[in-house]
């Protein structure tokens, strides 16, 4: 397979998709894809549908209408199941991860690396786990696999949640939000993070009210409105975030 065929692969495409809630219509024919190795940050006012786009394609909802396509053939029946199975997983934002236990049993658990006769290996996973966190931008000499989640900040829990998505062989890592309620300092950190997963060529579906920072961290923005993908843009098309913020009140404004 030719790099530039690599470069051009989606992972997973949405095609002209729609979800209602009873009378509501949350998504009207929403199409999206994503890229290998491309971040997209997907934007909108309150209720445009963002979550629920989300939430059908890591499979929570299965749509009323479309088509699902993971690297270029249709799936049926589409469910979170699936959705892992092909590589994709979510981040949500402090939920999952357990305060009281250490780096690595995060990482591994539910998943733990074991010895024929159950016992885990122990010494394994926490070489495994240093790896993966020095991987995706752990720098502190203070932390290391087996500091416990609770003292660490907002920020690196939300890399330690990376890191776990990454050891389940993550291609497509959907952040929900994950810079709300961030300091500046932290909201960094993600961002390290997000752009060594583009490093390592996973890609990275990002979905953020900050129009800053969802503008530092994107190649691509899409901008949905009333549950419809109104605009596409490439990053390189877009000047800086206020040109951006402008684009979207715009668009939204004439559609
Ligand atoms: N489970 C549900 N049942 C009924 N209506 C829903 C449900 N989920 C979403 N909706 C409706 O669908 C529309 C889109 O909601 P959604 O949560 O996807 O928007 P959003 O873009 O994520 O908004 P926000 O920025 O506020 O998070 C809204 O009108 C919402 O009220
Ligand atoms: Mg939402």
């Amino acid at each position: 397979m030719s790099q530039f065929f690599l470069l051009m692969e989606n992972i997973i495409e949405l095609n002209k998709v729609t979800k209602k809630f009873g009378g509501i219509t949350a998504l009207n024919k929403a199409s999206l894809h994503v890229k290998k190795g491309e971040v997209v940050g997907l934007i909108g006012d309150n209720g445009a549908g963002k979550s629920t786009l989300i939430k059908t394609l890591v499979g929570v909802y299965s749509p009323d209408e479309g088509d699902i396509i993971i690297r270029g053939k249709e799936v049926n029946s589409w469910n979170a199941l699936k959705a892992r199975e092909a590589g994709i997983e979510t981040v949500f934002q402090d939920r999952a991860l357990t305060p009281q236990q250490s780096i690595v049993k995060n990482i591994f658990m539910g998943k733990e690396l074991r010895y024929p006769f159950g016992f885990i290996k122990e010494k394994k996973q926490i070489n495994e786990a240093n790896r993966l966190i020095r991987e995706i931008g752990f720098t502190s000499k203070l932390i290391n696999a087996e500091s416990a989640v609770g003292n660490l900040s907002g920020g690196e829990r939300q890399g330690v949640a990376i890191a776990r998505a990454i050891y389940n062989n993550a291609e497509l890592i959907v952040l929900d939000e994950p810079t709300n309620n961030l300091s500046l300092n932290e909201t960094q950190k993600v961002f390290d993070f997000v752009l060594n997963v583009k490093k390592s060529n996973r890609s990275v579906l990002f979905i953020g009210h900050n129009i800053y920072h969802v503008y530092d961290i994107s190649d691509r923005f899409v901008i949905l409105d009333r549950g419809e993908v109104v605009h596409e843009l490439n990053k390189e098309n877009v000047s800086s975030p206020e040109e951006l913020m402008k684009i979207m009140r715009q668009t939204i404004i004439s559609h």
